[in-house]
């Protein structure tokens, strides 16, 4: 039987149906649709879709640690497809409110994992730094992180990458500045995240910042 499904609903069939209980196999089925959204002429189609888009594009935000960009989402925030662009620095570990599968498309970081943060040891977070462990991640290399890890990336290089996020599991999380040991708390309300800023250097996407993201994905060769 031929399917009639465009590319666009493939992916949002895969996507529905991983099973976010089973962290392995979660893992596996995430890693096949990051694989296949990774193929440059794969990752356009989405693209384009997404620029039509106005209630996605709405989602694009520009924080201090990088760029974010909502390729789809399912239905009740079940998971999203993100593109992130990392440009700056920051010295700061945080946990998120999902868990999620990431890969990386270009660039590079390394990527401490410090512990779940629900028995953080936080003097590990206070410099010089003691992450449980160090790993770095080069395009093509996955990973899947549980919600609770406490994490820092630092690129070593501009670097891109997608992630598989599934469904949120709190209403807040936490992130810790590595240089000053302060600790601060963030809302994972959806609706908090499209409309306001909760921190200093966060905003929402412009049309032009959009635009230049785009370019660059496209003269990278990722597009
Ligand atoms: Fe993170």
């Amino acid at each position: 039987m031929t399917s009639h499904l465009s590319f666009t609903e493939i992916i949002r069939e895969k996507c529905n149906s991983i099973n976010w209980e089973n962290c392995a196999e979660a893992y596996q089925e995430a890693r096949d649709v990051l694989e296949i959204v990774s193929i440059p002429s794969n990752l356009k189609i989405l693209l384009e879709e997404f620029v039509s888009n106005q209630r996605l594009k709405e989602k694009s935000k520009i924080f201090n640690l990088f760029s974010k960009l909502v390729l789809l989402d399912g239905q009740d925030y079940k998971w999203k497809l993100r593109l992130h662009v990392f440009d700056r620095q920051v010295l700061e570990a945080h946990h998120h409110h999902a868990s999620f599968c990431a890969c990386v498309l270009q660039g590079s970081y390394s990527h401490f994992l410090f512990g779940p943060n629900s028995s953080l040891d936080a003097r590990r977070l206070s410099f010089p730094l003691r992450p449980l462990f160090i790993h770095n991640h080069e395009p093509g290399s996955f990973y899947f992180i549980d919600h609770d890890m406490v994490h820092a990336t630092m690129i070593e290089k501009p670097t891109v990458t997608l992630m598989l996020q599934a469904g949120s599991e709190r209403s807040s999380f936490e992130i810790y500045d590595l240089e000053t040991g302060n600790r601060r708390i963030r809302m994972t309300n959806p609706d908090i995240s499209v409309t306001d800023s909760q921190e200093p250097g966060e905003s929402r996407m412009s049309e032009n910042e959009l635009s230049a993201i785009r370019e660059r994905l496209e003269s990278d060769g990722l597009i």
